[in-house]
Formats: structure tokens, sequence, C-alpha cells
């Protein structure tokens, strides 16, 4: 794809902020991080789209929890077109680390996800989506 240039007037503290942005992420230079920023926030928008996305829901949860492991297995089996993978892994006795790799429109990542997250005995959950 060809690239453009083109100015941006930014007040010192504003670039200040970008430049600081660009040497915590490592970025090779500004270009590349307004391209990430630019992207990242085209994939949230995308979320109100609905568009085709792709990502993963990352679940740590303790298996002893009211029959969590049945459930969500139940749950992942309603959505088994969104589902491309997933990775059960025993962290210690009582906790499970699930990783869970998707692809779909992303409203329904997000009701997936959602069902998911709000499981009783569900420590931590998040949903990372990106461009398909
Ligand atoms: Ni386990």
């Amino acid at each position: 794809m060809a690239v453009r240039r083109f100015g941006v007037s930014l007040e010192e503290e504003i670039l200040g902020m970008l430049d600081s942005y660009v040497s915590t992420n490592q970025f090779p230079n500004r270009s590349q991080a307004v391209r990430h920023l630019i992207e990242q926030h085209t994939v949230d928008k995308k979320w109100m789209c609905n568009n085709e996305v792709a990502g993963a829901i990352v679940l740590v949860y303790d298996h002893h929890k009211n029959d969590i492991t049945k459930i969500a297995n139940e749950i992942q089996h309603h959505y088994h077109n969104l589902i491309l993978s997933s990775q059960h892994i025993h962290l210690d006795h009582d906790l499970c680390l699930e990783t869970i790799a998707v692809k779909g429109l992303a409203n329904e990542l997000t009701n997936l996800s959602d069902k998911l997250i709000a499981l009783k005995g569900v420590k931590h959950g998040k949903l990372v989506m990106t461009r398909a």
C-alpha cells in the first residue's frame, strides 16, 4: 500500500506524550506509533460496527466452584462456530488458565466472552480483539 506523508500540528505537551509512548513501547519512529494508535482505535470502533475480528478470551478460574468447568464447556459448545481452538492449563491445585482463540463478528465474540467471564468462580477474564 502506498504511504503518504502529512503534517501534524501538536502542542508541545502532547508531542512529549507521543514521544514517551514511542520510547516506552519501543516503536522505531513516531509514524509507527501513530499508525498503531489509529489501528487500535479502529478495532475499538469495529466492536460497534460489528465487523469480523479475531482474538482471544483469557480466563482464570477456580475449577471447584459450582460446576464451572461443565458450564463453561456447554457455553463453548453453543458458540462452537466462533471458537478456533482452546487451551486449558492447570495452574495449581485450584486454578485453571483457559485461552480460547476466537474469530467472528465482534458483538458475537463479546457475547461469548461476557457469558464466560460472568461465571461464578472466574477470577480474571479478558477478551482481546484485533482485525481479522
Ligand atoms: Ni484445570
